[in-house]
């Protein structure tokens, strides 16, 4: 299965991934963290993200399209792949429909989760992750034993750069702005589901895997 999970900064996009992608048997492409990933290593690419990155702004289309584009090629993507973060423009969207099409095949579903500003503003506050295993955890949602130890590997916690309030009112902007047309665009499609996100990440995991039931 072809999928795209899109949703606004915070919506549990990482947290969903994971499980649904175990689900499906798909690899997990999230590209948030293939940019943190080139960020910590300190690559050409990264260190032209970590500027649209640490001001909440979008990388540019062009650089985001480029490295999805060579993500796909690898033989891991051909069966089947979750998207967690791409695309967030129309460009991206028509550029991934496009390069489907020219592998003969086209995506499946996008899933929306939905939840309020609020709700997001909560959650990225909280937000804690794994330096080793890349758990996302929450100190207040999903805490763990000790503050800052991970339950599931033992390495060590860390709080995200644009998690700052400020950070985040603009990357909530950049998602209205940008992002959410994205809700249009599949809809017309006729490829949208939207699921209610709020509630225990359990109870999402299972509307998720739900919708792609009715819709697979
Ligand atoms: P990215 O990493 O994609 O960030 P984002 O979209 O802002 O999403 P987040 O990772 O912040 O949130 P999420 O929805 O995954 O929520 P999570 O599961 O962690 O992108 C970062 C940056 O990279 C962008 O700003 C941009 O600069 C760049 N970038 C990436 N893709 C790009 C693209 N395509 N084009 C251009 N630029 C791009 O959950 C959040 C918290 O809530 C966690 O603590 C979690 O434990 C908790 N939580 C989750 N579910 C629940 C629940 N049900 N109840 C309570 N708490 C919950
Ligand atoms: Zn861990």
């Amino acid at each position: 299965m072809r999928l795209v999970l899109v949703g606004p900064p915070g919506a549990g996009k990482g947290t969903q991934a994971e499980f649904v992608a175990a689900h499906l048997s798909v690899p997990k492409i999230s590209t948030g963290d293939i940019f943190r990933s080139n960020v910590t290593q300190g690559t050409p690419l990264g260190v032209e993200a970590k500027r649209y990155m640490d001001a909440g702004e979008l990388v540019p289309d062009e650089v985001t399209i480029n490295m999805v584009r060579d993500r796909l090629a690898e033989p891991d993507a051909s069966e089947g792949f979750l998207l967690d973060g791409f695309p967030r423009t129309t460009p991206q969207a028509a550029a991934l429909d496009k390069l489907l099409a020219d592998l003969g095949t086209a995506l499946d579903l996008v899933l929306e989760l939905v939840v309020d500003d609020d709700e997001v503003i909560r959650r990225l506050s909280g937000r804690r992750t794994c330096r080793g295993c890349g758990k996302i955890w929450h100190v207040e949602f999903d805490a763990t034993t000790r503050p800052d130890i991970c339950d599931r590997c033992g390495a060590e916690l860390f709080q995200r750069d644009d998690d700052k309030p400020e950070t985040i009112a603009t990357r909530l902007r950049e998602y209205s702005e940008k992002t959410a047309p994205l809700v249009d665009y599949y809809g017309a499609q006729g490829k949208l589901v939207g699921i209610d996100a709020t509630g225990p990440v359990e109870d999402v995991t299972t509307r998720a895997i739900d919708a792609l039931r009715s819709y697979g």
